[in-house]
């Protein structure tokens, strides 16, 4: 039967990437974005499938308004996909020259966005739904060995927490919460390195790899939280 699935962050990059597979699943995918690019626009012309809102998701407003349509559609939301975030290149610098300042605003996007986006999505979150929050390795305390870029790794750590607590939270209704690294992917955000290096991973493997896990979620353990786009787990 055909899915509903929410993706934010879709106009480009990994959201892009899993919108696509949806629709070629014949999916219903309604895909958010903060500015809707020419190709969502141009996708959406072509297909009844799929519906496209701009929304802002540091933006409480925005996200309600957004989620409008998906409620008054009524129908269970099978797979919400939590992708949009941000990353700034001029937080690779030691404390002394960080901007405090942008880790308010970095951590409004990365961390509260999707807990935005759940709590808008809340009425149609019910068994068998699958949340799937993009966090990143850069999130995990566990593992970290980078002396920069404060803002994006608390962001991240800070997603990974209330994803917990939602997970905690929903277990009563049988919604699962997964959180995933999906790679240093050749995108706008892992930029002309990643564009370069031999160990980063396209965003449309990392969207495979992701849909798979999401769609086949009875085979990852209910107490396997946080992973790669592999299913390798990582260490909070
Ligand atoms: N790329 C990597 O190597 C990497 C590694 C680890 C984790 N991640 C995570 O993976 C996710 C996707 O990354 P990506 O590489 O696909 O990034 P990307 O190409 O930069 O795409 C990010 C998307 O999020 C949207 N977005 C940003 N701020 C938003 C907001 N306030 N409201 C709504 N949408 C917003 C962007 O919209 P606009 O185009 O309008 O700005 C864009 O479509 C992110 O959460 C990122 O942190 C990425």
């Amino acid at each position: 039967m055909n899915k509903t699935i929410v993706v934010t962050g879709a106009g480009r990059g990994l959201g892009y990437n899993i919108a696509m597979l949806h629709l070629e699943m014949k999916d219903h995918v309604y895909a958010y974005d903060y500015a809707l690019t020419d190709e969502l626009k141009h996708l959406e012309e072509g297909t009844d499938l799929l519906r496209i809102q701009q929304c802002d998701i540091a933006v409480t407003d925005s996200v309600v308004n957004a989620m409008q349509e998906v409620l008054e559609n009524g129908k269970q939301i099978d797979i919400l996909y939590n992708v949009a975030g941000v990353f700034s290149y001029k937080e690779k610098v030691g404390l002394a020259e960080t901007d405090l300042d942008m880790c308010t605003s970095m951590y409004n996007i990365n961390a509260v966005g999707a807990l935005r986006v759940c709590k808008a999505a809340l009425p149609l979150l019910s068994s068998g739904t699958v949340i799937i929050n993009i966090s990143s390795e850069a999130g995990s305390i566990g593992n970290c060995w980078r002396e920069q870029e404060y803002s994006y790794c608390m962001s991240k750590a800070a997603l990974n927490m209330g994803s917990k607590i939602m997970s905690n939270e929903f277990s009563k209704r049988a919604v699962r919460v997964l959180n995933f690294h999906p790679g240093w992917m050749r995108t706008a955000m892992g930029g002309q390195p990643a564009m370069e290096s031999s160990n980063s991973v396209s965003p449309e493997e990392s969207a495979r790899d992701i849909v798979k896990i999401a769609l086949e979620i009875d085979k990852i353990p209910k107490d396997q939280l946080y992973m790669e786009h592999t299913g390798k787990p990582l260490p909070w």
